[in-house]
C-alpha cells in the first residue's frame, strides 16, 4: 500500500528519499514520485512504475534540495500513471503534498474548489488537499492554520507530509487512521510510514497519535492537536537492527523467512514458559475478569484470520470459553453482540491495517476491553488497544505471511494456556504438557526445512496445474485455508480450501483426471474418515498429495510428506510450512515474483 517518506536535514534529499521509498517497496505500489525543496521553487519528479526509474529521470542528479518528500503510490483513485503518481502540487504551485489513505468526500471537496476557481489535472483524491491547504493559505492564514483547517475538513484517512514554497526549511505531517513515524537523529528528521525504511538512518523516533500535526523544521519539532494545541512527545528509542530485513543470502525474502521459522517460534515464545506459571508481559488480566467473559471474538484478516482459526478450538476447550473468529472487514459493517464482557482479540502482522483497526475501535466503543496481537513494534493498533503483545517474528517483507502466521499460532496457543491457568479452567497436567510441546515446536520446525527435495519435486510435477483443492477436517481445515491463500496469492493457481466432510456436498463434482488435491491429516481421531474423502478424490483421477503427522498405510498414495509427531491442537504451526513451500516453489516454477505478487500490498491501510 502507499508508502511515504519525508526528509529535512544537512543532506541533499534526494538519494535519502529514494534510498527510503526502496525500503518500502515490499508494501506494494505501481508508481513513485519524490519532491524537493529547489532555490526557488518546488520540483516534482514521479512516474509509474518502479522506484528505481526515479534514477533514469531527467535532472533527477541536478536536485540539490535538502527538504523533501517522496511516495509510493498503491492505486485507488485513478490508474497508475504519472499524473495520478504523487507528489502533487496546487494550483499556485507553493503546496506540494504525498498523501497515504483515502480522503471519502473528494469528490464534494473537488466540487467545493472547482466552484472556487481550482483545477484538477489528476483523477486522485489527494489533489483536492493541496489545493485546500491553497484555499485556506489564500484567506490569510498561516502555513500550520492552513494544513490544520484542510484537515478538519478532510473525511477518511490519510497521512501527508506538506512542503510549502514560501517556508523552505519547513514540513507539516498530520495522520489520521493511517501510518506515520518521524526518527530524529541529531539535525536531521526523516518521515517514513514504518520504522524499518528508517532505521539505517536513526533508531529513536517520535509516534503521531491520530489528528495530530508535526511541524517540523531541522532542528526542532513541535506537536499539536487538531484544535492547534501544542501537545508534548517523548521521543522512543527503537531497538531493531538495520540488516535484519536484508536477504541474508536467500534468493527471496519469502524463503528466508519460511527459514527463519524456528526463530520467529523460539523468540515468540521467549521467557513465557520458564517459570511455573506463564509470564504473559503486556497483560494483567484478573480471575474475576476472565471469569465474566461471555465470549472471545478474534478479528483479522487473511492469513491473520486463519490464525484466529487455528487456536479456536484450543481456547474453547482449554478456557471453556465461546470463540468468534470474524473476518474484519466484516464485523467491523454488522452489529456485532459485543458488551464489557466480550474480549475482542485483534491479530495483525503489521498493526496498520485499516478494517482491523477500524474493528477494534468499533468493539472498544461498546465497552468491551481489546487486546492487539501484532508484529510491529509501536504500530498503530499497540496505540489503539487496552493491551498489546508482540509476536517476534522479525520484519516480515515478503507480501505473502508466513513467519507472521506461525509467530501468531504460538502466541496466541500461550495465550489460551495463560488464560486457563489463571480460570484454573484446565488441569495443571494437560497445560504442562501443552506447554512441553511448545518449546519443541522450533526443533520441529527446523526438522522440516532440513530436507525439502520432496516438496521441490511435488512443485515441479504440479505447477501447471489450473486449479487446486486443500482439504482437511477441525483444525486441518483452517491450515488448508492457509495453504490454498498461499498458493493463489503468489500463484495465481485458482485454489480452494474445503472441509473433507463437505466434499460430497457439491465440490466433488469438480474432481477430474488429474485435478491436484492437497490434504492434511494431522487428527488421530479423524484420520479413518479423511481417509475415505482422499480415496473417493483418488478413485475420481486427482493427483492427491498429503501432508500429515500419522501412520497409516501410506503405499496407495504417490506424494506424502511426513511432518513431526505433535499433538493436533498444535499441527497448523508445523503443517502449513510444507504448504508454504509448495506455494513457494510452485511460483518460482511459473517463474513470477514470489515477494511481490501483482495487486497485492504488504500494508493494507486502507479498507
Ligand atoms: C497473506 C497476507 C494477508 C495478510 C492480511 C492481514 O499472505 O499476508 O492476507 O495476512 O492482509 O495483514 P495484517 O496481518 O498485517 O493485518
Amino acid at each position: 500500500m502507499c508508502g511515504i517518506v519525508g526528509y529535512i536535514g544537512t543532506k541533499k534529499a534526494s538519494p535519502i528519499l529514494i534510498n527510503g521509498l526502496l525500503k518500502l517497496e515490499y508494501r506494494g505500489y505501481d508508481s513513485a514520485g519524490i519532491s524537493t525543496m529547489e532555490k526557488d521553487s518546488i520540483s516534482v519528479m514521479k512516474d509509474k512504475g518502479r522506484v528505481k526509474n526515479l534514477y533514469d529521470l531527467e535532472g533527477i542528479n541536478d536536485l540539490k534540495g535538502t527538504v523533501g518528500i517522496a511516495h509510493t503510490r498503491w492505486a485507488t483513485h485513478g490508474k497508475p500513471s504519472k499524473e495520478n503518481s504523487h507528489p502533487h502540487l496546487d494550483n499556485s504551485n507553493t503546496f506540494c503534498v504525498v498523501h497515504n489513505g483515502i480522503i471519502e468526500n473528494y469528490n464534494d471537496l473537488r466540487t467545493f474548489l472547482k466552484d472556487n476557481g481550482y483545477e484538477f489535472y489528476s483523477e486522485t483524491d489527494t489533489e483536492v488537499i493541496p489545493n485546500l491547504i491553497s484555499y485556506y493559505y489564500k484567506k490569510g492564514n498561516d502555513f500550520l492554520k492552513s494544513v490544520n483547517l484542510a484537515c478538519n475538513d478532510l473525511k477518511g484517512s490519510y497521512a501527508i507530509e506538506v512542503i510549502c514554497k514560501d517556508m523552505p526549511e519547513n514540513m507539516i505531517v498530520a495522520r489520521k487512521d493511517s501510518p506515520l513515524v518521524i526518527g530524529k537523529s541529531d539535525d536531521e528528521i526523516f518521515v517514513s510510514s514504518d520504522i524499518p525504511a528508517l532505521i539505517s538512518f536513526t533508531n529513536t523516533f517520535y509516534f503521531l497519535n491520530d489528528n495530530e500535526i508535526a511541524y517540523i523544521s531541522k532542528d526542532n519539532i513541535k506537536f499539536y492537536d487538531n484544535n492547534l494545541n501544542e501537545v508534548s512527545k517523548e521521543l522512543t528509542t527503537v531497538e531493531l537492527s538495520a540488516n535484519s530485513a536484508d536477504k541474508d543470502g536467500f534468493e527471496d525474502y519469502m524463503l528466508k523467512e519460511i527459514y527463519e521459522q524456528p526463530k520467529a517460534i523460539r523468540e515468540t515464545i521467549g521467557t513465557s514458559l520458564n517459570g511455573s506459571k506463564i509470564n504473559f508481559e503486556g497483560l494483567n488480566l484478573t480471575k474475576e475478569y476472565l471469569s465474566k467473559i461471555n465470549k472471545i471474538y478474534m478479528v483479522a484478516c487473511g492469513t491473520a484470520m486463519h490464525a484466529g482459526l487455528g487456536v479456536k478450538s484450543n481456547f474453547e476447550t482449554l478456557c471453556n470459553i465461546p470463540v468468534i473468529v470474524e473476518v474484519a472487514s466484516e464485523f467491523r459493517y454488522r452489529n456485532p453482540l459485543i458488551d464489557e464482557n466480550t474480549l475482542c482479540i485483534y491479530i495483525s502482522q503489521s498493526g496498520e491495517t485499516a478494517d482491523t483497526i477500524a474493528a477494534l475501535k468499533l468493539a472498544k466503543s461498546k465497552g468491551a476491553k481489546t487486546i492487539a496481537i501484532t508484529n510491529v513494534i509501536e504500530s498503530s493498533i499497540t496505540r489503539e488497544a487496552d493491551y498489546f503483545v508482540y509476536t517476534h517474528a522479525g520484519p516480515e517483507i515478503a507480501v505473502a505471511s508466513t513467519k507472521a502466521y506461525t509467530s501468531q499460532l504460538v502466541l496466541l496457543n500461550i495465550m489460551a494456556l495463560y488464560f486457563a491457568e489463571i480460570l484454573e479452567s484446565s488441569t495443571e497436567s494437560r497445560i504442562d504438557n501443552i506447554k512441553k510441546e511448545i518449546l519443541k515446536l522450533p526443533e520441529k520446525a527446523e526438522e522440516i526445512l532440513k530436507d525439502i527435495t520432496n516438496i521441490k519435486n511435488i512443485a515441479h510435477e504440479i505447477h501447471s496445474k489450473k486449479t487446486m483443492f486443500y482439504l482437511g477436517r477441525g483444525i486441518d481445515y483452517s491450515v488448508a485455508m492457509e495453504g490454498a491463500l498461499k498458493l493463489k496469492e503468489i500463484s495465481y493457481i485458482f485454489s480452494e480450501a474445503y472441509p473433507s466432510g463437505e466434499l460430497k456436498h457439491g465440490p466433488i463434482a469438480l474432481i477430474e483426471k488429474g485435478t491436484s488435491v492437497i490434504n492434511i491429516l494431522t487428527n488421530s481421531t479423524l484420520v479413518e474418515k479423511s481417509l475415505s474423502n482422499i480415496q473417493e478424490v483418488v478413485t475420481r483421477g486427482a493427483t492427491c498429495i498429503i501432508i500429515t503427522n500419522q501412520d497409516f498405510d501410506i503405499s496407495n498414495f504417490e506424494n506424502v510428506i511426513k511432518i513431526p509427531e505433535i499433538s493436533a491442537l498444535l499441527s497448523p504451526i508445523l503443517s502449513v510450512i510444507p504448504l508454504q513451500l509448495l506455494a513457494y516453489y510452485i511460483t518460482k516454477e511459473k517463474g513470477l515474483d514470489v515477494d511481490k505478487p501483482r495487486n497485492l500490498a504488504k500494508s493494507v491501510t486502507v479498507e
